[in-house]
């Protein structure tokens, strides 16, 4: 029996670079046939239409079917997973508010779509930005569905932070774990190394044979990179992540869905872990078990961190405080 998978958004840049992945087996399984909605506005159904035309093209063993629609009620009917990665880039003189309630008007509707039309069991990602805020959204609107379904994507900041590090040391990057991002996916977010492994050994350990001053290091080399990558990307290459993004969905979705081993990052409803607000769409520390993620409870926290973490969580209070004054969530 084949899973359906819903991609909002997938006449898009990183729609483009995750269809042809998810067809070739690498969300699910490669032994899992996979249904494939292409969800777009009617602005973007000729490129996702042609996504769809070249999907065919590929003969792929695992695909089953391809259908593209604008309409949600048709592209999450019976959906498993759901991937919103369309969302309304910030334009020329728009304002954060804009912004937001710009969409408010995209997620909102999206949710009541995903409680009405998907599978029972589904599990949504939102991947659109600003993405914690958009899952927010998303989740309140959707009626009947626990809003532990819904998780926004900061597994490519983790994925980053882990890159940078062990670039700074010079190792592999699969020999570096535990290094999980807190907060938001923004400028404001914490990538957080004190728990950090690389090659057995503590990460902290290792930078300060490197380092005189690991704290001074931290604070204005390694966060500040992570946390504006995005931004670095898009001034090298003249737009924003498209191939990392795809693939950090495809690490999200396929931890949230097998398991993990050890700690990883999610942006997930809080439930007052580590004080943050309960309802906020937060990245911790998670491990994923039977299909949920879980907050890894019990860190110790510096002040140093705490106060980022802080920071962090409220810049995601204000930007509930505006969808909230907007009418959404
Ligand atoms: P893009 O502009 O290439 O594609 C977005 C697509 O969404 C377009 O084809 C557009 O027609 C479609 N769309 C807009 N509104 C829609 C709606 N209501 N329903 C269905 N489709 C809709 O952008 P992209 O490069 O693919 O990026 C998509 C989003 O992902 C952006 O918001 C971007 O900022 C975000 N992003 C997030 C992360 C992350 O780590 N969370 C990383 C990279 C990019
Ligand atoms: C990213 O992190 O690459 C995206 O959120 C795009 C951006 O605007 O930084």
């Amino acid at each position: 029996m084949a899973t359906t998978v819903t991609i909002t958004g997938a006449g898009g840049q990183i729609g483009y670079a995750l269809l042809f992945r998810i067809a070739a087996g690498d969300l699910l399984g490669n032994d899992k046939p996979v249904r494939l909605r292409l969800l777009e506005i009617p602005e973007g159904m000729k490129a996702a239409e042609g996504a769809a035309m070249e999907l065919q093209d590929c003969a792929f063993p695992l695909l089953e079917h391809v259908e593209v629609s604008d309409d949600p009620a048709v592209a999450f009917d019976g959906c498993e997973h759901a991937l919103l990665v369309g969302a309304r880039p910030r334009g020329p003189g728009m304002e954060r508010a804009d912004l937001l309630a710009a969409n408010g008007g995209i997620f909102a509707p999206q949710g009541r779509a995903i409680a009405g039309h998907a599978a029972s069991g589904v599990r949504i990602t939102v991947v659109g930005n600003p993405a914690n805020t958009n899952a927010l959204i998303a989740a309140a609107a959707a009626d009947g569905l626990p809003a532990e379904r819904f998780s926004a994507l900061t597994r490519l900041d983790e994925n980053r932070a882990r890159g940078l590090l062990a670039d700074a040391l010079h190792v592999p990057v699969g020999s570096v774990h535990r290094l999980p991002i807190w907060g938001n996916h923004s400028a404001t977010q914490y990538p957080d190394i004190s728990h950090a492994t690389v090659g057995g050994r503590r990460a902290l350990d290792i930078l300060r044979e490197r380092f005189d001053d690991v704290r001074h290091w931290l604070d204005q080399t390694f966060i500040p990179r992570v946390a504006q990558r995005g931004a670095e990307i898009i001034s090298v290459r003249g737009s924003s992540s498209v191939a990392s993004a795809a693939s950090a969905t495809l690490d999200h979705v396929r931890d949230w869905t097998t398991g993990t081993r050890d700690w990883t990052s999610a942006a997930v409803v809080s439930r007052g872990e580590y004080g943050v607000p309960e309802g906020l769409v937060c990245s911790f520390p998670v491990r994923a078990v039977d299909g949920r993620w879980e907050v890894i409870e019990g860190l110790e926290l510096s002040s140093w961190a705490r106060a980022r973490i802080d920071a962090s969580v409220a810049e995601l209070v204000a930007e509930r405080e505006a969808v909230r004054s907007l009418g959404f969530a």
